[in-house]
């Protein structure tokens, strides 16, 4: 039997990183696959690709023009594209890198074994960038891990079509996986040690499950409810949620369940109602305040990051200021923020673009200057406080523990003896922008 090695190599958001860690676990287990960081030793290459922002087909074809070589020495290698860029150009890829022999898409990572046998047999590339429902989830075997927290989706795809957004096109219509398979994944990964799960999806809030045979339904905050009752996990985040799905029936769960984190991130993308109804984003900036200003009364003290598109089509200098506003007005804590970027086929792609490029990075600047303030004011609050750190490893780097605090800040710290997987209470000495040192106190009591 072959020696299968696989190198992979990703790209973009959270899902595709848990995408890059389900495509590990089949390759293992049907290919008996043996994974490996060098890519000189591998015989399997994949990169999964992101298509969010602009330079996406330029990067792609740069990494391939490197593999290109490896090919050359070796026929026998198989490079497989996979990912967003691979579901929005499909075949097109193909022609200015010919020597590519998988083309697959999010929904269709789970058949890179099958499609890996038929290229070995007929010596022939083949795409598949389908959209095969639910069946992809069906084919996940039950990991196998060492982490104390884990990435779980629990949808995928949307059907919210904001203008400038080529995600719905690249993963497809909002699909929402059986809430059984998502306790059992997350049952099988706490009898492993996992004591926070983050769960993933582009619109968690919109999650949805219908079994209409079986009457069987289950929406966001009864799943929450039930993650909840799972022995030893004590944490509970989810990223992406979206402001026009956030029920009060959502910010009321943060009463009853101690596990989800007083920490959110909740995407505004502009402060200008005139903006964000051109984005299409279903919600204006009162609706926004109101939702943080609910939650807030529910736990005083959550921290709210989000984030920000600049220099959309017509968007104004007042436009500007207004996010700005909102920045402070909402007291936001570490955010992310991106210059507008055209992605084919989109509505937003044909609106006038009236704003020269050097304006729109003058704009990104001066919003990351406010950005930063708020962050290391969020930081420097810490210092000298008691946190809660789940802590995850020894870092490489400076040989002390690391760990996350609940508002998603990273600690390190010494220990004379080893605490990982356990929550410490540590005492915060030290701040810098995104990390903080802290002294070791003592491990959690359950
Ligand atoms: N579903 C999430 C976001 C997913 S994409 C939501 O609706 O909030 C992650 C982020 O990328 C978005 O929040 C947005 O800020 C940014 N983004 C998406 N498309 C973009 C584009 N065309 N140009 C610049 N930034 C973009
Ligand atoms: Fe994109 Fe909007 Fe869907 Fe988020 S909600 S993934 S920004 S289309
Ligand atoms: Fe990128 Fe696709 Fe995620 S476009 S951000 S990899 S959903």
């Amino acid at each position: 039997m072959l020696n299968n090695k696989l190198y992979i190599k990703t790209w973009g958001c959270q899902m595709n990183e848990y995408d890059s860690s389900k495509i590990i676990d089949i390759m293992k287990k049907e290919l008996n696959c043996k994974i490996t960081k060098s890519v000189q030793n591998a015989n399997i290459l994949i990169l999964n690709t992101c298509s969010i922002r602009e330079k996406a087909q330029e990067k792609l074809f740069h990494q391939l023009g490197r593999w290109k070589n490896l090919k050359k020495n070796n026929p026998e290698i198989i490079i497989g594209v996979g990912g967003c860029v691979a579901s929005q150009e499909g075949e097109k890829i193909l022609k200015r890198a010919y020597y590519i022999d998988i083309i697959f898409g999010p929904q269709t990572f789970h058949r890179l074994p099958k499609m890996i046998y038929k290229v070995r047999k007929f010596k022939k590339y083949l795409i598949d960038i389908s959209f095969p429902k639910i069946e992809k989830f069906k084919s996940f075997p039950l990991t196998k891990t060492k982490n104390v927290s884990s990435f779980v989706t629990i949808m995928e795809g949307c059907n919210k079509y904001c203008t400038y957004c080529i995600v719905p096109y690249t993963r497809g219509k909002e699909i929402s996986r059986p809430y059984k398979d998502i306790i059992l994944e997350i049952k099988n990964l706490s009898l492993q040690g996992v004591k926070e799960i983050h769960l993933l999806g582009q619109n968690v809030n919109s999650y949805n499950y219908r079994n209409i045979i079986k009457q069987d339904y289950c929406n966001f905050t009864k799943l929450l409810k039930m993650i909840s009752k799972i022995k030893n996990i004590k944490r509970i985040r989810f990223t992406t949620s979206h402001p026009q799905n956030f029920s009060d029936d959502l910010i009321n769960i943060y009463k009853k369940i101690p596990q989800l984190v007083s920490f959110l991130h909740l995407p505004v993308q502009s402060g200008s109602d005139r903006i964000l109804s051109l984005m299409k984003r279903r919600y204006n900036v009162n609706e926004y305040i109101q939702i943080i200003n609910k939650l807030k009364n529910i736990r005083p003290n959550i921290q709210i990051s989000s984030d920000f598109i600049i220099g959309f089509p017509s968007e104004t200098k007042k436009d500007f200021y207004d996010t700005i506003s909102l920045i402070l007005d909402i007291d936001l804590d570490m955010s992310f923020s991106f210059i507008y970027s055209a992605r084919p086929g989109t509505p937003a792609s044909k609106m006038k673009d009236n704003i020269s490029i050097n304006e729109k990075k003058e704009r990104l600047h001066l919003l990351q200057y406010y950005l930063k303030q708020q962050t290391k004011k969020f930081s420097l609050k810490m210092i000298n406080t008691i946190q809660i750190v789940l802590v995850e490893g020894i870092s490489t780097q400076n040989n002390q523990y690391f760990g996350k605090t609940e508002n998603n800040r990273t600690v390190f710290f010494t220990n004379d003896y080893n605490c990982i997987g356990e929550f410490v209470n540590v005492k915060i000495i030290d701040s810098y922008l995104y990390s903080l040192y802290a002294k070791f106190i003592s491990v959690c009591k359950n």
